[in-house]
């Protein structure tokens, strides 16, 4: 049969044998970020087109070339590039920076940029991102640049990874910078593609981060933005490196570091890597101090960061990190017959409250099939419900691992030594504790 529609170029399903990877890392990243003080956001998939204009920036590839915008009735609406101009929108619509500050959240979404599909870059990709509102210090930006690698280390890839750091200054030392790029740029006016054209006019620090190879070329002798940051700034990127250092988290200072989006100011940082490629950044962020008070907020100090979840597990399968094993069966429980379907089913749904993993025939398999099923799908045990097991309240458990039977009583009662409960409890009681655990997280 041939298939009508196929997905759209840049788009990828997620297959049930790897879905566990997303979860396991979605897991470990809320899980350490928690461990920070940072709450989780939802945020929606769309939002109005003005919010990124104004804050991406008009002059930024984003906004000029990726963004996936339509128009609906009399509004232009735009499927979110990234997660930050939609927090920030949160933040300051629900009143959530009124409070006690800092306010730390983080958000699994998916994003959508139009750009050409490669490896390890995508049409609709998922980010893990943090954002932190209220927070002026150096020690924030170091927080917030630990919290990555700590996450980092958990997924065991930090060995293949290096943190980047650079500063891009702020409403002071900005200006000075801009009227040295112009100089630089305004003698290869000849060389440079429209787009930098434009920015050469509109914001010049965008001429950094072009992607045309001519104009990549031109930019690498550009002017540095460290040798033109104000005091103030200069104080805060060696109040980081120390803080940095302190905790012995390794970095390499990169004066090219401008990242794409217009809202950064002050601290901005990549990690990257070399296992997967061309698309080596898994991690972008930094400062936007302005963007609140941008946004029309009170002026709040800001910083955040975002993972890029297809390119980290990229980097965790280039590098053989272990993903935890899929949970397994812990009990084909099958059936012969109505009524001992219903019994199974009834027993299954008791076992399941239990935590245990019990699947029962929705098929309609043979006694034979259903054995060979179970041991095709490596349930741990099995068992055979029919007329005599009813009419007796006894079965026979099989280890499908050992070979080895025993018969259980069918009751559900933990202090009866021959229970099904008891036996599969001393079996596995742990995991399925553990299991009832991790579903609550
Ligand atoms: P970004 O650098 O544009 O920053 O994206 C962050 C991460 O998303 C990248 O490092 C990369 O891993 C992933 N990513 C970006 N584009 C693609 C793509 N086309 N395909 C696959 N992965 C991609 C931001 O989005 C900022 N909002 C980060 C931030 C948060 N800054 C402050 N707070």
């Amino acid at each position: 049969m041939a298939l009508k529609t196929t997905s759209i170029q840049g788009t990828r399903d997620v297959l049930p044998g790897e879905s566990a990877k997303w979860q396991y890392l979605r897991k470990i990243a809320l899980e350490t970020a928690r461990l920070y003080g940072v709450e989780e956001l939802m945020i929606p998939t769309i939002e109005k087109t003005e919010l990124f204009t104004r804050s991406v920036g008009e002059t930024t590839d984003v906004v000029q070339k990726e963004m996936y915008t339509f128009e609906k009735g009399k509004n232009s609406i735009t499927l979110r590039p990234e997660g930050t101009a939609g927090t920030v929108r949160a933040a300051i619509q629900n009143s959530l920076l009124d409070g006690p500050l800092p306010v730390k959240v983080c958000y699994n979404v998916s994003c959508f940029r139009h750009e050409r599909p490669q490896s390890g870059r995508l049409r609709e990709f998922h980010q893990f991102g943090v954002e932190m509102f209220g927070c002026a210090l150096p020690a924030a930006d170091a927080e917030l640049i630990q919290l990555v690698h700590h996450l980092l280390g958990r997924l065991g890839i930090l060995e293949g990874i290096r943190l980047e750091i650079n500063s891009i200054g702020c409403r002071r030392c900005r200006p000075g910078y801009n009227r040295a790029l112009v100089e630089y740029f305004s003698g290869y006016r000849e060389q440079l593609c429209p787009a930098c054209l434009e920015r050469l006019e509109k914001n010049p620090m965008r001429l950094l981060d072009c992607k045309v190879e001519s104009c990549r070329n031109i930019a690498k002798n550009a002017p540095k933005i460290l040798d033109y940051l104000c005091p103030d700034c200069t104080s805060h990127f060696e109040a980081l490196k120390a803080l940095l250092d302190a905790v012995k988290i390794g970095y390499i200072v990169n004066p090219r570091i401008v990242r794409g989006l217009d809202y950064y100011t002050n601290t901005v940082f990549e990690f990257t890597t070399t296992q997967i490629g061309a698309q080596g950044t898994v991690c972008g962020g930094g400062r936007y101090d302005l963007l609140v008070e941008q946004m029309g907020g009170a002026p709040t100090p800001a910083l955040g960061f975002a993972l890029g979840i297809e390119r980290l597990i990229m980097v965790m399968e280039a590098m053989g990190a272990v993903f935890p094993p899929e949970k397994e069966c812990d009990l084909y429980l099958g059936s012969i017959g109505g009524p001992a379907g219903i019994r199974a089913f009834e027993l299954a749904s008791r076992l399941r409250a239990e935590g245990f993993y019990v699947l029962c025939d929705t098929v309609g398999r043979s006694v034979k099939s259903q054995m060979k099923y179970a041991d095709k799908i490596g349930a741990r045990f099995s068992c055979i419900l029919g007329d005599n097991e009813l009419g007796t309240g006894k079965a026979e458990l099989k280890n499908m691992r050992t070979g080895q039977s025993s018969f259980v009583s069918l009751e559900l009662d933990e202090k009866n030594e021959t229970s099904l409960l008891k036996k599969l409890y001393d079996a596995g009681i742990d995991e399925a504790v553990s299991r009832i655990e991790d579903a609550r997280l």
